[in-house]
């Protein structure tokens, strides 16, 4: 940390923090002030291990040599080239060098800043390709409840979480949404995927006689739910999807800002489940959280539609001043040398067994009603206190946090995403630390 910055500023009232209780921090704040490798180190001095990678982003730990040096290389040499009828050449390798280790018959790169922007970005290309091929009719978004697609309109319209949805008036117009797949009753304690509720993409045939296919643009789902607690898909329930997608000529767009670089074991979980959609929404791990970045992929067929009329005509009239930004650009790069120096997708894939007994190895602690697991990601659910939704879930990530662990919460349900970089010894001082805090709570 540089010493011109101050370890603890003495006044916290200018930040408006995102999704925090503003409030409540800023009379008991919790600043880290730097990170190394599997943790964090906070403003009194304290270890914390990263139970998250960040906020589901840091997939390769904290501070990689080769990704700090990339940045301050890049920021010496180029540090902004316009992103409008301009490049360089940096954006273009990183691009390769994504399509290489996406699902094949993804072929193309759209570069963002951010999850959000992605899901605009793939929103907006769906229905603007059903207009370059003449059905400029299908408008129609179709989400999933308790989708998590960002905090923009599109996002939050095709989203399925009613707090980020209620304040912001009447997002946008024809969006239907699919039933989410979680089913406690049929599907508790699950290790990986769940059995029950391949039926539940069923449900897209009915919306589709409501509205009509020929009105229908794109669905989009997460293959693996994460912000809202890591739902995982049932067997059968993505193959089903991409099925009747196809028989309908709608879009299927995976929004993998969680599950994409390494989380599930693959490079990305289309991979992992075998379903390929027809765009793939990223960011996150992209660069290893450490700079804004996101891209959409897509197939050539998605991308070929609108690479007709005049040459010299912008064909997507859409795009930001950091499409493809030289130092986020650089950073990616260095981010997948180092997931793939490392060997990190095939760790993950190879510590998901350890990890499941250790998470599952939680089941009959206190308040535990639920547990979720795949990849290295994991759901530990509580039971909430009768009228006090969400507090339980709260108070164990307090304590977590004093205990030296970093956990993150939605709901009543505790989740966590380890960098995968992680230690069996690091998965057990996490586990062995929330199973103490759990009995301890209230
Ligand atoms: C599936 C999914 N989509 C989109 C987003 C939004 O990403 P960002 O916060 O970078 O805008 C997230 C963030 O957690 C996400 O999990």
């Amino acid at each position: 940390m540089s010493l011109d910055h101050p370890k603890t500023p003495n006044d916290l009232r200018a930040f408006w923090m995102p999704f925090t209780a503003n409030r409540q921090f800023k009379q008991n704040p919790r600043m880290f002030v730097a990170a190394k490798d599997m943790h964090y180190t906070t403003a009194e001095g304290r270890q914390v291990l990263d139970g998250t990678a960040g906020l589901w982003c840091c997939n390769a730990g904290h501070c990689r040599p080769k990704i700090t040096e990339a940045i301050q290389k890049q920021a010496a040499e180029l540090d902004y080239a316009p992103a409008f009828q301009m490049g360089h050449p940096i954006a273009f390798e990183l691009a390769n060098r994504l399509i290489d280790i996406a699902p094949k018959g993804m072929e193309h790169v759209f570069y963002t800043n951010s999850g959000s922007e992605s899901v605009e970005t793939a929103l907006k290309m769906a229905i603007a390709w059903h207009r370059a091929r003449g059905e400029g009719q299908r408008t129609r978004l179709i989400g999933r409840e308790r989708g998590y697609h960002g905090v923009n309109f599109g996002g939050i319209s095709v989203g399925g979480i009613v707090t980020n949805r209620k304040n912001f008036g009447t997002l946008l117009a024809g969006v239907d949404h699919l039933p989410h797949t979680h089913l406690p009753d049929q599907n508790r304690w699950t290790k990986g995927q769940p059995e029950h509720g391949a039926h539940l993409a069923d449900d897209l045939e009915r919306i589709v006689a409501l509205h009509g296919a020929e009105t229908i643009a794109a669905v989009i789902v997460e293959p693996m739910a994460g912000s809202t607690g890591v739902l995982l898909p049932p067997k059968g329930y993505l193959e089903k999807l991409r099925a009747i997608t196809k028989k309908h000529g709608i879009l299927l767009i995976f929004d993998e800002v969680i599950t994409g670089f390494g989380r599930l074991g693959s490079a990305f979980a289309s991979q992992h489940f075998n379903v390929l959609p027809d765009m793939i929404t990223t960011a996150k791990g992209l660069t290893n959280g450490v700079i804004p970045m996101g891209a959409v992929l897509t197939t050539a067929e998605v991308h070929d539609a609108f690479m007709q009329g005049p040459e010299n005509l912008i064909e997507l009239f859409h795009g930001y001043t950091y499409s493809g930004n030289p130092i986020a650009s650089a950073a990616g790069i260095a981010t997948l040398e180092t997931y793939k120096e490392e060997g990190l997708f095939e760790r993950a894939d190879a510590l998901a067994p350890y990890w499941e007994d250790a998470l599952h190895s939680l089941k009959g602690t206190r308040h535990v009603i639920d547990i979720r697991n795949m990849g290295l990601i994991g759901a530990v659910e509580l039971e909430p206190i009768a009228g006090a939704p969400t507090k339980r879930a709260f108070n164990a990530f307090l304590k977590a946090y004093e205990k030296g662990i970093l956990i993150r919460t939605t709901g009543d349900i505790i989740a966590m995403s380890p960098p995968l970089i992680i230690e069996k010894h690091h998965i057990d001082t996490l586990i062995g630390t929330l199973r103490e805090v759990l009995e301890a709570l209230d």
